[in-house]
């Protein structure tokens, strides 16, 4: 499947985790179809604010789960802050951005469509639907699996928000159940 990018502007990924969004855009950095700069990642940036990618909070007393996960979001609060900026400049500079998380919530989504208007850039949406088995399966590889609680609700998050994003106002959208056969091709001027 070919997927036209834009030249300049924003390309958000959407999939639970382990619906291969990172894998996908790094084997895009290796056919050198994209540079490793064209992509921001919600993991990358809260390791670069907090040390720390993730926080597993399962199996802990409920006390302790709920510290962690209040620690989680605070340290996602900053990550998706210094993110969004970074982004921002990027569309100000007229480059083009592959946004690296799970964007299951619509707030989510609508802010970089508002971000991409307001820069006057595209954006699209690339979408990874991957049946939850294979989010499980992929889980037990992962160094910190995210737990079959969490991909359940993220599964259960994106089979209702699914529908909704073609008429969100995406210049270009692709829904995706596999990422073996992808090609990016970019469109070379900015019109
Ligand atoms: N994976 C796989 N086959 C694919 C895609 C991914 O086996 N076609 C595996 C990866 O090797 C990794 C795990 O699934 O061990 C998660 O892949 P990743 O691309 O990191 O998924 P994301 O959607 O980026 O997950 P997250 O949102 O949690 O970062």
């Amino acid at each position: 499947m070919k997927i036209i990018v834009p030249y300049a502007g924003i390309v958000l990924l959407v999939g639970p985790s382990n619906s291969g969004k990172s894998t996908l855009l790094k084997s895009m950095i290796e056919k050198k179809q994209i540079l490793s700069s064209e992509v921001v990642s919600s993991d990358e940036f809260r390791v670069l604010v907090s040390d720390r990618e993730f926080i597993d909070w399962r199996e802990r007393p409920k006390d302790e789960a709920d510290c962690l996960l209040d620690e989680y979001q605070t340290i996602s609060k900053e990550a998706f802050s210094m993110m969004d900026s970074v982004i921002d400049a990027r569309c100000r500079l007229n480059k083009l951005t592959f946004v690296d998380a799970t964007h299951l919530h619509p707030d989510d989504r609508k802010r970089y469509i508002a971000l991409a208007r307001k820069n006057h850039v595209p954006i699209i949406a690339i979408v990874l639907d991957i049946p939850l088995d294979t989010l499980i399966e992929r889980d037990g590889q992962r160094d910190h699996p995210r737990g079959k609680r969490r991909l359940k609700q993220q599964y259960q998050t994106f089979k209702r928000e699914k529908r909704f994003i073609k008429k969100e106002g995406y210049t270009s959208t692709y829904l995706l159940d596999e990422t073996k056969h992808i090609e990016f091709i970019r469109r070379t001027n900015p019109i």
